[in-house]
């Protein structure tokens, strides 16, 4: 049984999204605990009534990066993770916490990455007058939302977009890459090559969106 340790700061969609398909699909895998970074993220209640193990570290405790940091990894540590997972963690990890996990931290962000890396991602896609948008989910290096991309989804923009519809259908994209990854993770699919990611099975690593 791979141990899945989740990381969060709010409402935890894509948290929940994981634990549901590690359920229903019978991953060799169980999400072992639920941490935030905040004591009123929503989805930590999920996780509880889940019967998942939940912790907060509140940054607002640690004021310095690099101890907020080794706290984190000191309670997560406890958990024992295979894999560590960022889903809607809105906190910089420095590079010796993202080196601990090396090659089994994952993150999924709002965007067609390498584009549009950090906040406000739809918004500055609209902006920018792209035609399709997007997420990605990605194993984590020390730059912000980069590092080898496992699978992405492809969203098109429609006429009378706004940040927020497109939000909505990028997120529904997400509770489906983001489960699939992990499988694929927990079930060893994934191979890294010459720093890309391959999927062992030759799945398809991008979701189009009509
Ligand atoms: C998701 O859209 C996720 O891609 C994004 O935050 C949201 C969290 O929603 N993450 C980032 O922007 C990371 N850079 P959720 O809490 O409902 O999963």
């Amino acid at each position: 049984m791979q141990r899945i340790v989740i990381l969060i700061s709010g409402r935890g969609s894509n948290m929940q999204a994981i634990v549901d398909q590690c359920a229903s699909q019978a991953w060799p895998a169980q999400v072992v605990a639920v941490v935030a970074n905040r004591a009123d993220a929503a989805g930590l209640a999920y996780a509880a009534q889940r019967g998942i193990a939940t912790a907060v570290v509140a940054h607002r405790a640690w004021p310095a990066r690099a101890e907020f940091d080794a706290e984190l990894a000191r309670v997560i540590d406890g958990f024992a993770p295979d894999w560590l997972v960022l889903a809607g963690f809105m906190r910089i990890l420095g590079p010796a916490f993202v080196q601990h996990y090396a090659g089994r931290l994952l993150n999924i962000h709002p965007s067609l990455l390498p584009a549009f890396p950090g906040l406000n991602t739809h918004a500055r896609a609209l902006a920018a007058g792209c035609q399709a948008v997007g997420a990605t989910v990605h194993f984590v290096t020390a730059e912000l939302d980069h590092g080898p991309i496992v699978v992405q989804s492809v969203v098109p923009v429609q006429a009378g977009d706004d940040p927020e519809r497109l939000s909505e259908r990028v997120l529904a994209t997400e509770h489906v890459i983001y489960p699939l990854a992990l499988r694929w993770a927990v079930t060893g699919r994934l191979a890294l090559d010459q720093g890309r990611v391959r999927q062992l099975d030759g799945q398809s690593q991008l979701l189009i969106q009509a």
